[in-house]
């Protein structure tokens, strides 16, 4: 018997064209999967009726807005989407932007993930886009005043798992994509790591889409993610 905790460790994210495919898919997994993201490409396509949902028939929902604007307006999102009783939403990393998002969902259970780099970004385009360090630098001090604000979590890249743990100690949240179970499609992912070795590199919680989503046997392809991190 799996306990709630452990399966609760992945997330699947339901990156699906509209919301019956994505309720179809929830129903497909059943008691499986209690953790589901929703990403900007749904919650577009009336998603947020679908946060509330999930979360109304008992399952854990993270909001992937990855919010950004200024404090006033970043501060009232957040208060927002607190109110759908969503448990993760992600920030940008900005100083101004994690202190107005946390101060949006005080008092509720809505917990905060900061984004430090996106992944997308190489030393070149932070160049090009007017920053003087690199990413290597600029996710440690991104991560730094995430906590030092008192933002929940970080979500990385698999690769940034040990230090990061490390770096923030063993009370941070760590949500990693990027998870490929042992034998399925790499996609487009490229810095890849199997359930088992990011949980054992300090993810706290894995997101995994395409390799649940897109499986003949979706149901079959979470229950052996959650028997890999047992
Ligand atoms: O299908 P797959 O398992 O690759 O999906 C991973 C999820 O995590 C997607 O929703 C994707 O947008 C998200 N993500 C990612 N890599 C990042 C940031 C977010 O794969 N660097």
């Amino acid at each position: 018997m799996i306990s709630p905790s452990v399966r609760s460790r992945l997330i699947v994210a339901l990156d699906l064209p509209n919301i019956d495919a994505a309720r179809a898919m929830v129903a497909t997994l059943g008691p499986s999967v209690c953790f589901y993201k929703v990403g900007m490409e749904l919650i577009y396509a009336g998603g947020l009726d679908l946060v509330k949902e999930l979360v109304d028939s008992g399952k854990e929902v993270f909001v992937d807005l990855k919010l950004h604007d200024i404090p006033n307006t970043v501060e009232k999102a957040a208060a927002q989407i607190a109110r759908l009783g969503a448990r993760f939403l992600t920030v940008h990393a900005f100083p101004q932007t994690m202190k107005a998002a946390k101060q949006g969902v005080a008092g509720s259970k809505l917990q905060l993930l900061a984004v430090t780099v996106m992944t997308s970004y190489d030393d070149a385009d932070l160049a090009d886009a007017g920053y003087s360090l690199n990413v290597k630098a600029l996710v440690a001090r991104r991560a730094d005043q995430a906590k030092a604000i008192g933002i929940d979590g970080l979500i990385l890249s698999p690769e940034e798992l040990a230090a990061t743990r490390a770096q923030l100690g063993p009370d941070f949240l760590l949500v990693t994509p990027g998870i490929r179970p042992a034998g399925s499609n790499a996609g487009d992912q490229k810095r890849i790591m199997t359930p088992r070795m990011a949980i054992g590199a300090g993810a706290n919680h894995i997101v995994v889409g395409r390799p649940v989503t897109q499986s003949a046997h979706p149901q079959q392809a979470a229950e052996a993610i959650v028997q890999e991190i047992v």
